[in-house]
């Protein structure tokens, strides 16, 4: 798709506009080879080169990314160490922003999706859609027996809530270790399910989300998938 060429550059975090129109002026831009110094000019986002180099990533985002523990799925600096500090330091000025599909907990790690189409991150948040989201969780203690009944029941409220949770799948896995399979995404939702049968969780792995697993991704280490690649879901 054309694009002018200056709107191209800032959207995908270049600079601003000011700053992104001064690089083209100043001849850092090529259109299939050729020098472009207006900034106002409609380019096809492939034939561009900046600084010799290809446009990073023009097309749209969908990211996985296997979370380490201890960063925060937020913008907010004051908020601590965060996942989008693991992405490449230009897709934070990228226009529309790339946001997680969904949020996992700062201690969570595993299987995190982000992207900057926002009807991808409505579809796949919402409730309505029911995408399974597979959970491993280490409990503090066994549970209690009957456990997988009342997390499947349906009819499960938490602490400061009037809605009952979705029926969820729970197997037992021995040594206080426990698969949960999500089909909605509530605050801290695993945590205080178990927490409701007295149960903290230690730690908490996410391993699936939908039909998308983290194969053999090192903690911390993020791929590009395909945009449409969730379109099933
Ligand atoms: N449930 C939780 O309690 N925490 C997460 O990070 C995800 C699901």
């Amino acid at each position: 798709m054309m694009r002018r060429l200056d709107q191209l550059l800032a959207s995908l975090g270049y600079g601003s506009r000011r700053e992104v129109r001064d690089w083209v002026e100043a001849g850092r831009v090529t259109v299939r080879g050729a020098p472009q110094t207006d900034p106002g000019a409609r380019v096809e986002p492939g034939e561009v080169r900046i600084d010799g180099e290809p446009p990073d990533h023009p097309g749209e985002l969908l990211i996985l990314l296997n979370k380490p523990a201890g960063r925060v799925c937020s913008h907010d600096p004051a908020e601590g160490p965060s996942v989008y500090d693991l992405l490449p330091p230009r897709w934070r000025r990228r226009n529309p922003a790339v946001t997680t599909i969904g949020r996992l907990d700062k201690e969570t790690t595993g299987l995190l999706l982000l992207t900057d189409v926002s009807a991808l991150v409505h579809r796949l948040t919402s409730p309505k859609h029911k995408v399974p989201k597979v959970y491993r969780a280490l409990l503090d203690r066994d549970p209690p027996a009957g456990i997988e009944g009342v997390f499947a029941g349906g009819s499960l409220v938490l602490p400061g809530e009037e809605r009952a949770c979705a029926p969820a799948q729970l197997r037992l896995l021995g040594d206080r270790r426990a698969e949960v399979v999500l089909t909605e995404g509530r605050y801290h939702q695993v945590r205080r399910m178990f927490a409701s049968q007295g149960c903290s969780v230690a730690e908490l792995d996410r391993i699936r989300f939908g039909s998308l697993e983290l194969g053999n991704l090192a903690r911390g280490s993020w791929i590009e998938l395909p945009i449409n690649c969730l379109d099933e879901v």
